[in-house]
């Protein structure tokens, strides 16, 4: 086997690709694509979202075969435990000894042969092309084999019937491609609000790529100006929200000019939940305890502009910061008093009358939005947050006066990161109120049995947010 490292873009520009007509040029091209950004996630611990624009633009492919690229790439990095699994049955080694090059190949052949409309033909020859550029002719000869296996083997329904034919969680996992620690950490949500038989739907949910949500952020735009943009649809919940059917939204000049931003619509929900909880008395001072990247901020902004209430917004990462900044630029100057520092220090402010705690979680519940991001995490990450959120709630219950009301939400279902924080506050905080939150979603449906809500994928079309609301006593 050939294990010389191939500089970065020999598969582009040689002349065997010089031959070949315009459309296969760009059709090995979107492959090419694809390969770069799994070795850029694996070998250089890249977010797929962040490097993806980047690869696409410099592979200069036409609109098809970006989106052809972007569903190969995309898809093998969702997929990865189902193709492992798959491999596994086809290779005569176990999968970490193979090259790492071969391995993310093959992930992308089987992904093309089984999860795609490719022709089976040609996902393999192209695919064998592939490896003979970036590496080598023996790695090639392997892939060939492989790929042929996984083609004489059946179809996808064959080989879950084959590597995951039962609906045991590790089963799911496998067919679902999901790490089995999350699949159990979704059926244990899921059972909380009495879904239990809901789990094939989330993880069906989680491998779907999600379209972009606009918001009109209140006082500066109106939603229906959006609503009139070619592409753009009405959100189901929240009336700021629109859905972008097609495009980008850096295209959109409201997202370039900040009077509108990307946000999901049920990051939307919980800024809107925490803004209409009636406060007796003053409701002039609001946080944001853990502001970054700001997509609440200027939601909760707007909405504090209107009712003359200040908001600060707390983040202790200086490029988490100035991103809030960012997002809340197009407000006056002094609507959003943007402060760098540790959620649990000692803040200027005391006695606020409502305070939102987003607080950081190992993003469960928005796996479809970011494709590599389920393998990232490890239930390790749960004993790191779980301190951290337990110690951030403390402080927003801190800051906050008497009767005044805090929203604990996460982008995580996770019952570890979610109720059980939640329910130890209650325990050692006399006098604090956990709130029916379903109230304030007015409209939602399927909000479970309350007092606190799970948005689902699934079910609402959101992320999957959960929110507390308490009430200082
Ligand atoms: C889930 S994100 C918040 C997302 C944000 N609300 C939005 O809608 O754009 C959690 C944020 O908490 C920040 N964070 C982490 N540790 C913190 C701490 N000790 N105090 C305050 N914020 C913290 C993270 O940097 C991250 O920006």
């Amino acid at each position: 086997m050939n294990d010389r490292q191939p500089p970065r873009s020999s598969n582009r520009g040689s002349p065997g690709v010089q031959r070949r007509s315009r459309h296969e040029r760009s059709a090995r091209g979107a492959r090419g694509a694809a390969y770069d950004l799994l070795h850029e996630v694996a070998a250089e611990d890249a977010y797929a979202n962040l490097v993806w624009p980047r690869i696409l633009r410099e592979a200069n492919l036409s609109d098809r075969d970006a989106a052809f690229a972007t569903e190969l790439a995309y898809g093998t990095l969702r997929w990865r435990a189902f193709l492992d699994a798959v491999i596994a049955e086809c290779v005569d080694r176990p999968l970490d000894r193979l090259d790492p090059r071969v391995w993310d190949l093959l992930r992308l052949g089987t992904y093309q042969i089984l999860m795609m409309a490719t022709a089976e033909h040609a996902a393999v020859a192209e695919t064998v092309n592939l490896a003979k550029s970036v590496a080598g002719e023996g790695p090639a000869r392997l892939v060939n084999a492989v790929l042929r296996r996984v083609v004489r083997e059946g179809d996808r329904e064959a080989w879950i019937a084959g590597v995951a034919p039962g609906d045991s969680l590790a089963e799911l996992s496998i067919e679902w491609s999901h790490p089995e620690w999350m699949t159990t950490a979704l059926a244990e949500a899921l059972g909380a609000q009495g879904r239990r038989g809901d789990l094939v739907d989330v993880l069906r949910a989680d491998n779907a790529p999600a379209r972009p949500v606009l918001v009109a952020r209140p006082g500066l735009l109106d939603a229906q100006s959006l609503y009139e943009l070619e592409g753009v649809q009405p959100g189901r919940w929240s009336p700021y929200a629109a859905v972008l059917e097609r495009g980008r939204p850096e295209d959109i000049a409201e997202v370039r000019n900040g009077t509108a931003g990307v946000q999901d619509e049920g990051s939307q929900l919980v800024a809107l939940a925490l803004a209409s909880v009636p406060v007796d008395g003053p409701d002039a001072t609001w946080v944001d305890l853990a502001a970054g990247p700001g997509g609440k901020t200027a939601l909760l902004a707007g909405l504090a502009l209107e009712r003359h209430a200040r908001l600060i917004a707390v983040e202790p990462h200086r490029h988490r910061a100035d991103l809030v900044s960012q997002a809340v630029r197009s407000y006056p100057p002094g609507t959003v008093e943007v402060v760098c520092a540790d959620g649990r220090d000692e803040l200027l402010v005391t006695q606020a009358d409502r305070v939102l705690l987003d607080a950081p979680c190992t993003g469960l519940g928005a796996l479809r939005r970011r494709p590599e991001a389920r393998w990232r995490r490890s239930p390790a990450d749960l004993a790191t947050l779980g301190p951290l959120q337990r110690e951030l709630l403390d402080a927003a219950i801190g800051l906050t006066r008497l009767g005044g009301v805090i929203a604990y939400s996460t982008c995580s279902p996770h019952l570890i990161e979610t109720d059980l924080v939640v329910d130890s506050a209650v325990r050692r905080h006399p006098g604090l109120e956990l709130l029916d939150a379903r109230p304030y979603l007015p409209g939602v449906p399927d909000l479970g049995p309350g007092p606190t809500v799970r948005l689902w994928p699934h079910l609402h079309g959101t992320d999957g947010m959960y929110l507390a609301l308490l009430r200082r006593g």
